[in-house]
């Protein structure tokens, strides 16, 4: 009998529903040979969810997303909703979403196609051969902080301010899954921090110290954030897998996409403790772009393998996309991102076309 799994599927803004119906075209063309079977739920977030029922984030999406065995979400965000209050923007929609199913860990895999080294703005030795893991805390630190808002001072100054803080727990319980993750990688963990300025910083280094007792077989170090930037783009092969706080693994998980050639490329994965995961690519909505059939589908279609592999453990379905990406990459085809000298260009519908001929052969 196959296996159902029940997919929450939130298209979002821009050029999300155009890479999710690549997506779940992908999924429905490898359920059949891994004997599985996908019930796909629809649901809204983000700026369409504000222009369709007036929040970023309705109580009916939650209640879906907790109600599926895992979470595929494409893209939020775009300028018409760059000014309305922040409790109604997209991007808050995007955070209580993730803050509402616990999904503290944000695995970011920065792994260059052979294919593609010529796409990256970064010189070909530089970057042929980067295959590494950003974890990034991602309910925490001062995305969440509080107190947080503008106010007025005593002396009828506007005053901005958020907070960076991280308590012992919260930093452990990352701390674990970046050790764990490095041992399924090349045993390398590289914590990132600024610990010379920040005292959340300083308990951040302490604490994944002390944890690296019970990991003896991980080898730990630390860099402070400005320079764990600059190694990004100077060596970047140093690196297996970074650990580091929910602002620096944003920042710091842009500049490893650059590294691959194309943000475009970039799957994540996000997991809590318990229940469902959320697999989304890095990029953003590219509101320029949408629905214009130019959108780079394939970070999309790496999250759904994401999913199927660390969201619902299914490795080898997980592996047939991933191959059938490399295929085609293979046999030239390019969206406008990646397009070189000698490849085919194609749009987001024919890439995921191309995918799906290359799966069923
Ligand atoms: C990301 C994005 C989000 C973040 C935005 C859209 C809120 O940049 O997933 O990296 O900052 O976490
Ligand atoms: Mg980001």
């Amino acid at each position: 009998m196959a296996t159902t799994y029940r997919i929450a599927v939130l298209a979002g803004d821009g050029i999300g529903p155009e890479i999710t119906a690549v997506a779940l075209d992908v999924l429905q063309a490898i359920a059949p040979r891994f004997d599985l079977e996908f019930d796909f739920l629809p649901a809204l977030v983000g700026g369409s969810a504000i222009d369709a029922v007036g929040e970023p984030l309705p109580a009916a999406t939650l209640t879906t997303c907790r109600q599926s065995d895992a979470v595929l979400l494409a893209a939020i965000g775009g300028t018409q909703w760059d000014t309305l209050p922040r409790h109604l923007r997209p991007e808050t929609g995007l955070l209580a979403l993730r803050a509402g199913l616990g999904l503290f860990a944000n695995l970011r895999p920065a792994k260059i196609f052979p294919q593609l080294v010529h796409a990256s703005s970064l010189k070909p030795e530089v970057i042929a051969g980067v295959d590494l893991m950003v974890v990034r805390e991602l309910t925490g630190g001062i995305y969440f902080g509080q107190p947080r808002g503008i106010f007025t001072t005593e002396t009828g100054e506007q005053r901005g301010v958020n907070t960076m803080a991280y308590t012992a727990s919260e930093i452990d319980r990352i701390g674990r899954v970046a050790f764990e993750t490095a041992r399924q990688r090349r045993r390398q963990l590289c914590s990132v921090d600024k610990a010379n300025v920040l005292e959340v910083s300083q308990l951040w280094r302490d604490r994944l110290s002390a944890l690296s007792t019970e990991y003896p077989d991980v080898e730990l170090t630390h860099l402070y954030v400005d320079n764990a930037a600059m190694q990004l783009v100077r060596a970047p092969k140093q690196f297996d897998t970074i650990v580091t706080s929910n602002l620096f693994g944003d920042i710091l998980s842009d500049i490893a996409a650059m590294l691959t050639g194309s943000i475009g490329m970039l799957p994540s994965a996000s997991l809590g403790e318990s229940g469902p995961g959320l697999f989304e690519p890095v990029h953003g909505s590219a509101p320029d772009i949408a629905g214009q059939d130019k959108a780079n589908p394939l970070a999309m279609v790496l999250s759904a393998a994401m999913m199927l592999r660390y969201g619902l453990n299914q490795p080898a379905a997980a592996q047939a996309i991933e191959e059938a990406i490399t295929a085609v990459l293979d046999q030239g085809y390019r969206t406008a991102d990646l397009m070189a000298e000698g490849c085919k260009l194609v749009g987001c519908r024919e890439m995921g076309d191309l995918l799906i001929r290359q799966l069923s052969q």
